[in-house]
């Protein structure tokens, strides 16, 4: 049980802050047109990512029981593979999320140093790649089994009371340094001047990317939502917990992208492309710590500060997706704690070494698990919580709610908006992986 429901908030929104924000959301944005990426993110959020929330908090505070084991408590034993799906799908993200992790740690000794601040291309190239990076993969992995299997997650916690408003005020100071420096506007036109022929034009791969973007940032699909909300008590308001979420949430993203996409264009020359790919933050923050006013020390000690900040926002998602699997694994095979987070934390770090080496292959585990796993497994929570719990889902939200009318509107959404999005989005990312396979970048492995 949360001791207090501000411990189940801070949970949930550390969950929910992580690289995804900080590292995925400005690149997603300057490889999909900017503006045409963030309309769409912020549409998919309303329309997917808040509904789809409560259906988890609705799902997991009525079973008062973890993933899987949630939907036979609630009377439908077959509807076990969602949370199967979602405990997949955290093994595998952890493979190449830990990976960033790697990187993250890298930057911290890197812009400590000022290594990361002399030429930031070329340095994430050197540290990105082969065995530099699944060395620090490796010493990512080592510290997240460390907290997992030691069960020392309240250190954590703590940590990430400070780590959301740290991480808040360092991307603000970013953010209001950029602003300051010479062609940052480029960065602005790009993110706020939505162009909506483009995105018409590229609603197939925009869609997709944006509503994966959506999942992704929310920690939706993984079932760790229902998990924290099982031990939620009856007189906690899921939707006004649900908005807060979201609202921190889709704000730290976006205050990474206003860090991160002016620091981007005026690299470019006003251009943004999608070059920065998954190296777009590493290389814009320092580019930036290197300028900053004050001579190299101010650039490095403020470097410190921002890569561990991250490291935490990072630890505190990383934890959160191992003990989803070994939680799984104890709870339902009677396995014991210490060697299943270990043997686990062994064999995901295998599995992300290919991501270590090659970043092509990062990008692909990461599209499986946004285009695949994430949207099967939120369209089977939607289907279920619609119109197999029905009218249940109504009066669970309702119970600590004071505004019970919104209940009906969000079970009514659910079962015919949310539903036909998510049915639209899956058909997109199926079509992409069997009709076009040579040109679809999503599901050919670089080979
Ligand atoms: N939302 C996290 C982030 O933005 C990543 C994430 C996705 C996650 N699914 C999760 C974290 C499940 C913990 C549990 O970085």
């Amino acid at each position: 049980m949360w001791a207090t429901r501000i411990g189940f908030i801070l949970a949930a929104i550390g969950s929910a802050v992580g690289l995804g924000n900080i590292w995925r959301f400005p690149f997603q944005a300057s490889a999909n047109g900017g503006a045409a990426f963030l309309t769409v993110y912020l549409a998919a959020v309303l329309v997917i990512g808040i509904p789809a929330i409560l259906a988890e908090f609705v799902i997991g505070r009525r079973a008062k029981t973890s993933a899987i084991g949630a939907f036979s408590k609630l009377g439908r034993p077959r509807w076990w593979f969602v949370g199967a799906i979602g405990v997949v799908a955290a093994g595998w993200t952890l493979s190449y999320y830990s990976v960033i992790g790697g990187w993250v740690i890298r930057y911290i000794v890197g812009a400590t140093t000022g290594a990361a601040l002399a030429d930031p291309g070329t340095y994430f190239g050197t540290v990105s790649v082969g065995i530099e990076s699944v060395v620090v993969h490796a010493l990512f992995m080592l510290l997240t089994v460390g907290i997992v299997a030691f069960g020392i997650e309240d250190g954590i916690e703590l940590a990430t009371k400070f780590m959301v408003p740290s991480i808040v005020v360092l991307l603000l100071g970013l953010a209001v340094y950029a602003f300051t420096l010479e062609g940052a506007g480029a960065g602005y036109d790009f993110l706020f001047t939505a162009d909506f022929g483009a995105i018409v034009d590229n609603a197939g791969t925009v869609i997709p990317a944006a509503v994966g973007q959506a999942l992704f940032s929310l920690s939706l699909g993984y079932s760790v939502m229902i998990t924290y909300a099982s031990y939620l008590g009856k007189d906690d308001s899921l939707l006004s917990d649900g908005l807060t979420v979201a609202v921190a949430n889709t704000g730290v993203g976006i205050l990474a992208g206003l860090v991160v996409l002016p620091l981007l264009a005026i690299q470019s020359g006003g251009e943004i492309s999608a070059e920065g790919g998954p190296g777009a933050v590493f290389v814009a923050i320092p580019t930036a710590l290197a300028e900053l006013p004050g001579g190299s020390v101010v650039g490095q000690a403020v470097g410190f500060v921002f890569f561990a900040v991250v490291l935490v926002a990072a630890l505190s998602s990383a934890i959160s997706l191992l003990e989803t699997v070994v939680a799984y694994l104890v709870d339902n095979y009677g396995f014991a704690r210490l060697p299943t987070a270990v043997g686990l934390g062994a064999g995901i770090f295998l599995l992300g070494v290919p991501s270590a080496w090659d970043t092509a292959w990062l990008t692909w585990f990461d599209n499986i698990s946004v285009a695949l796993f994430l949207p099967l497994a939120v369209l089977f929570v939607v289907l279920f919580v619609g119109w197999v719990l029905g009218a249940d889902a109504v009066a669970e939200l309702r119970e600590g709610s004071n505004s019970p009318g919104i209940a009906t509107v969000w079970l009514w959404a659910l079962r015919t908006v949310v539903l036909v999005a998510v049915i639209g989005v899956v058909a997109l990312n199926l079509y992409d992986l069997f009709l076009v396979p040579d040109e679809g970048t999503y599901f050919v492995p670089p080979l």
